[in-house]
């Protein structure tokens, strides 16, 4: 179990995820509108909050953790002080152009019906949700035995649970997309063909209808 210090300081150092990171966060502002407002969905420690504010963006965070959210208080103190960054109790106190989600916030929900619901509520027609999740058909987890064990599962169901790592989903990006289909339709899912193989994370961006 992280800390939040912990996690921030793996996050800002791991060579790996700093290069997913960017990537995520400059596929996010290539798509925000100029001065748009952004959630960003179980923000973690703030580092996107912070690169969204620094760009423009205010940038609602919602982060049910507590360890979390005090390094995030910590972390963006000043953007809170300028209200650059907004630190919200439930995603619904917020109606934005966009939604975040980097780093598998999605792949801790067992279904997404839900999830897709509130957010319709909050984003604006037109606008999007953008969420980096674990990626079921990476090689590189091949070599788990559960990995093995899952394959089953996901050709069948479209998604499985791993029982050593809880509350952790991975799911087909068609589950997903049916899921957020009342509300939003799946418009990207990167990487495509075969660079899925290769890569531990899968960005999914779903557009509100
Ligand atoms: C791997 S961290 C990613 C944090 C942050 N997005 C980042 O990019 O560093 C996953 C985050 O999902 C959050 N989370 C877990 N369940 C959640 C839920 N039901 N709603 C929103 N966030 C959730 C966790 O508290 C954690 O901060």
């Amino acid at each position: 179990m992280h800390t939040g210090a912990q996690y921030h300081q793996f996050f800002l150092t791991s060579r790996r995820d700093l290069e997913v990171r960017d990537r995520f966060q400059r596929t996010a502002m290539a798509m925000l509108p100029h001065g748009a407002d952004v959630l960003d969905f179980g923000a973690g420690t703030g580092i996107d909050a912070k690169a969204y504010a620094a760009h423009g963006h205010r940038t609602y965070v919602y982060e049910p953790s507590p360890a979390m959210r005090e390094h995030l208080l910590a972390y963006c103190s000043e953007e809170l002080d300028r209200r650059t960054v907004v630190s919200i109790d439930s995603a619904s106190e917020c109606k934005v152009s966009a939604v975040t989600a980097n780093f598998a916030v999605l792949n801790h929900f067992a279904d997404h019906a839900q999830l897709f619901e509130q957010l319709s509520t909050i984003v604006r027609k037109g606008g999007f949700v953008l969420a980096s999740m674990l990626n079921p058909y990476y090689l590189g987890d091949a070599r788990y035995g559960w990995w093995l064990a899952n394959a089953f599962h996901l050709l069948r169901r479209g998604h499985y649970a791993i029982a050593s790592e809880s509350r952790i989903h991975r799911f087909a990006p068609r589950v997903v997309a049916r899921s957020a289909a009342p509300h939003f339709h799946l418009e990207r899912i990167e990487p495509g063909g075969l660079r899925m193989a290769t890569q531990l994370y899968m960005f999914l961006l779903f557009r509100r209808r």
